[in-house]
């Protein structure tokens, strides 16, 4: 028999359905209430096709002779939208938990929670790695975004989501550390400029891809404003120095002492490489513009750390003002705390409110005997070659500015003057340009890169982290950048064009109320050394966490994200169909969870009610455990009698959990913290 399948002859046999005969000829069509093994049922309504001027389900149409069918015409393509808008529109779930959606590197919290609770640190450790070069580093230090979106706070506190992935990366790098698989060489060759947490981690998953990756950094060691900025006792260099040589040994060429507009070119490397990434940071210490700036005692933060950091901390006598509120300004202060000075002060124009420094620092900072002095504002710098005191101008705050903060005014001929032996200006820091020339900038002085494609105005240029667009900002957003960027720059080498995009998902509203059935559990905090013994040294003062401790912490995780994202088929064909609900958003059938089943858990919201998992009980077990229930809105899938899961025939067997097409059935580890299917 012969019919015409997309305006080519094919022979078929009778009998078969649209689907079969077009799956023979490898022709896809999407199906989410089709099993080949049970007989078909056309709930769905995603398989259409055009056949002759009709749109019909291919599962349960048989083919005919003669028959002209299209799978993919713009009609069949708009229906399938449709469906899929439709289906999306009464379907509740959080394809990704919250955590991970506001982690800037899109790290899945909660799976390495799950791992970590579960024991299981090596499989912690690669689900980081996943996105994470160096996550023992970026669990000490980082702000933790992903923590400030965590439900469990609705429930007391949030998971110490930071410290356990310092606590899980460092038990994988104590033995049999995690090492992941690079593809074979594929004879292409990338620059990356600057070995900072984005010039790292753009290398790590370049090199992964089967690339030669060289990267070039001027300073004696790589790690960035990770090694240079951020002091040791708020991350131990011999924690980053492992973490680098583990990059290393997967192959990537590291050169240090390398400065681009000196020893190498942005031009030369143009021509050397197929491609170069620039992730050259923000080096520069900003200026105050005061009168004294010039004067010996006077340093910018970074370059005061800095030197510190390798070793010529510079003289900074027994009282210090530390100019700024932000993070640096913290840093630099109990630095100089740490070199014994005896009187350090911050001097910043707004109060503690307003100050962007996280809490905790300041905290820290206040216990280590720094002393702030709010709404205050350097006027000059006075002394004859260096520096002898501060003037002060009062401030008060007036009106929001731009930002929402309330501005510091100036409090007319109201000064104060503070004896000091030196300044550090932490006000802020800029990008570098030298080296740079040929590439477009932004108006705020940083390399203009396309936000989806991180292609800079030269041709086979990419740029990433503080050096590009927005300017300085935290390690896990130049990781995230450099992630992406090294799948846009895998694209290119292979020459094809993509943009890094979001991808669609689906995200629900949780309150308090839903939650209100979770025992409350105290979060774990990280226990630190006293305040007056670390005040001396520069030794770690986060303990870390112990097993015991951590795994309980991470048992907290309340399993926000689909278990089933990996495998799901409506999200698969959702994005693949650009499908969009919001324009059908309505009253949404909420189901609860059952959870009374020993294996298996029912999500009802995620259900799309194909009734594929009550064919698959009646046809493969024979067993009719489950079935549509009710009618109508309120119809859902079910034991007889709205009876729970657990009290009913199910003998566990989970054939309905290998056929569903979404996240509404799931098999669990009885006993244990669920893992999500995994997603590569
Ligand atoms: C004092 C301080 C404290 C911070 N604290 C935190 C924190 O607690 N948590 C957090 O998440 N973030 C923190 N940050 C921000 C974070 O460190 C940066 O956002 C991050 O390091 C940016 O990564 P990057 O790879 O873009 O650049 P960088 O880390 O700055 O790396 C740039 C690299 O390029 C190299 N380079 C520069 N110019 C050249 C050149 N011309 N030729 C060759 N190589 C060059 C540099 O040597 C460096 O290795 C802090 C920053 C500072 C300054
Ligand atoms: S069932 Fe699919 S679409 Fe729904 S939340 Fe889970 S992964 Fe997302
Ligand atoms: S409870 Fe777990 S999954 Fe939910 S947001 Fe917090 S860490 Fe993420
Ligand atoms: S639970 Fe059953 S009816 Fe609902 S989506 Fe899964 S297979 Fe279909
Ligand atoms: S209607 Fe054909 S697969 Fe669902």
């Amino acid at each position: 028999m012969k019919i015409l399948l997309n305006g080519i002859e094919t022979e078929v046999t009778a009998g078969q359905t649209v689907l079969e005969a077009a799956r023979e000829h490898g022709v896809e069509i999407p199906t989410l209430c089709h099993d080949d093994r049970i007989a078909p049922y056309g709930a769905c309504g995603l398989c259409v096709c055009e056949v002759g001027p009709k749109l019909l389900r291919a599962c349960a149409t048989k083919v005919a002779d003669g028959m002209v069918i299209e799978t993919a015409s713009e009609r069949v393509l708009r229906s399938r939208k449709f469906v899929l808008d439709m289906l999306l529109s009464d379907h509740t779930g959080d394809c990704v938990a919250p955590c991970s959606l506001a982690c800037p590197g899109g790290t899945d919290c909660q799976k390495y929670a799950a791992y970590i609770a579960r024991g299981e640190y090596h499989k912690a450790a690669e689900t980081m790695k996943d996105v994470i070069p160096i996550p023992a580093s970026i669990g000490r230090i980082c702000p933790h975004p992903c923590e400030k979106k965590c439900r469990r706070a609705l429930v007391e506190e949030p998971v110490s989501l930071a410290a356990l992935k310092a606590f899980g990366a460092d038990m994988d790098l104590k033995e049999n550390t995690f090492v992941p698989d690079c593809l074979p060489d594929t004879g292409k060759t990338v620059a990356v400029i600057g070995g900072g947490p984005g010039g790292l981690t753009a290398a790590y998953f370049l090199r992964r891809k089967g690339h030669t990756v060289q990267i070039f950094d001027k300073m004696p060691k790589l790690g960035g404003m990770l090694r240079y900025g951020i002091p040791e006792y708020r991350l131990p260099k011999a924690v980053l120095d492992k973490e680098i040589a583990l990059i290393e040994a997967l192959g990537v060429q590291m050169h240090t002492g390398v400065k681009l507009g000196e020893a190498i070119t942005l031009e030369g490397l143009q021509s050397e490489y197929d491609a170069v990434v620039v992730a050259t940071g923000a080096w520069v210490s900003s200026k105050m513009r005061v009168p004294g700036e010039e004067l010996s005692g006077v340093y910018g933060g970074i370059d005061f750390l800095r030197e510190t950091a390798l070793g010529n901390a510079p003289e900074i006598g027994k009282t210090v003002a530390v100019c700024g509120g932000g993070n640096t300004a913290m840093d630099a202060c109990r630095t100089a705390v740490r070199l014994g000075a005896e009187n350090v002060y911050v001097i910043y124009r707004r109060t503690r409110d307003e100050m962007p420094a996280e809490q905790a620092e300041i905290e820290e900072a206040i216990e280590e005997g720094v002393q702030f002095k709010f709404l205050t504002n350097p006027d000059a710098i006075l002394g004859d070659g260096c520096a002898q005191s501060i003037r002060l101008q009062c401030m008060e705050l007036g009106a929001p500015d731009a930002s929402g903060r309330r501005k510091p005014v100036p409090i007319e001929g109201k000064f104060e003057t503070l004896a000091v032996d030196s300044v550090i200006m932490a006000i802020g820091q800029k990008t570098d340009f030298a080296g740079l020339d040929g590439l477009e900038m932004t108006s705020r002085g940083t390399v203009l890169a396309d936000e989806g494609t991180f292609k800079t105005n030269l041709e086979g240029v990419f740029a990433v982290g503080d050096v590009s667009n927005k300017g300085a900002d935290i390690a896990i957003s130049a990781v995230g950048e450099g992630r992406k960027a090294a799948d846009v720059i895998d694209a290119y080498l292979h020459g094809i064009e993509i943009a890094y995009k979001k991808p669609f998902v689906c995200e629900k509203t949780v309150t308090a109320e839903d939650l209100a059935d979770r025992a409350k559990q105290s979060r774990a905090e990280m226990p630190v050394v006293s305040a007056a013994e670390r005040k001396t040294n520069f030794g770690e003062m986060a303990l870390g966490f112990d097993e015991e401790t951590a795994r309980k912490e991470a048992s907290r995780c309340l399993e926000c994200g689909c278990l089933d994202y990996a495998q799901c088929k409506l999200i698969r064909y959702a994005r693949q169909y650009n499908a969009d609900p919001a324009p059908y958003a309505g009253t949404k059938n909420i189901r609860k969870k059952d959870d009374s089943h020993p294996v298996i858990l029912r999500d009802g919201s995620k259900c799309i009610l194909c009734g594929l998992c009550a064919r698959a009980c009646d046809a493969l077990e024979n067993l009719s455990a489950i079935g549509l229930i009710g009618r109508g809105f309120t119809t859902e899938v079910g034991a007889q009698f709205r009876l729970p899961l657990g009290e009913s025939a199910c003998n566990g067997c989970g054939k309905c959990v290998e056929v569903c097409p979404t996240g509404a059935l799931y098999r669990k580890t009885e006993g244990q913290k669920n893992v999500a299917v995994d997603r590569k």
